[in-house]
């Protein structure tokens, strides 16, 4: 299904958009095995339904909302409801797909509901990458890598630096510009 066909859904689910096909077309581009995928945070499933069809790697996802999961799971994608990898095993991860919500808000603009969840990092943007990049390494394969999704708005040297301090090395495998963004997709290695 393409961006246009999807984004008529789910009012609660973030619908795809630039930031996801980037994700998909960088991680569909650099998976060459038959890797196992964790993608977290799922929204639609639209990046793991990617993932599932135009590669051969098995494909698992995770998303905190409910009504996400089950729009992912309408899409065959198998998805659980967790926050961020809590759930999952040590180490069984081959690579681990994340397009974390990423804009800076003000606390008083903050809105309590799933949107706010998909897009909101909190003050500095970080709020939910930061316990990620604290996280992501334990359910990785030794020889396992993370794609992260990281905009310009969040600041992609404070998230390297934050990656460093997890233990990881951070290449940037893809950008894009908009008008008020740059999106890049970091390569993460333990
Ligand atoms: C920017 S949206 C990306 C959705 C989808 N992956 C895409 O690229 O179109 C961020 C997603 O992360 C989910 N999310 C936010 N915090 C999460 C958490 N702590 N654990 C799991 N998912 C989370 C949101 O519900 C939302 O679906």
């Amino acid at each position: 299904m393409g961006l246009e066909d999807r984004r008529d859904q789910e009012p609660d689910v973030y619908q795809p958009a630039e930031d996801s096909q980037l994700l998909a077309d960088t991680a569909t581009d650099r998976l060459t095995g038959d890797e196992l995928v964790l993608e977290v945070g799922t929204g639609s499933g639209y990046v793991a339904g990617r993932i599932a069809d135009e590669t051969a790697a098995r494909v698992i996802a995770s998303d905190l909302n409910p009504h996400a999961v089950r729009q992912a799971r309408a899409a065959n994608v198998e998805t659980v409801r967790a926050d961020l990898v809590a759930p999952f095993r040590d180490g069984v991860f081959d690579a681990v797909a994340f397009n974390p919500p990423y804009l800076p808000t003000d606390p008083e603009n903050e809105w309590d509901d799933w949107m706010e969840h998909a897009l909101s990092g909190g003050e500095d943007g970080r709020a939910v990458i930061d316990p990620f990049l604290e996280t992501v390494g334990r359910v990785l394969a030794p020889d396992g890598v993370v794609y992260l999704l990281v905009s310009s708005l969040t600041g992609v040297d404070a998230v390297v630096e934050r990656a460093g301090e997890e233990g990881f090395s951070a290449v940037a495998v893809a950008d894009e510009s908009f008008p008020f963004e740059t999106l890049t997709v970091l390569e993460l290695l333990p």
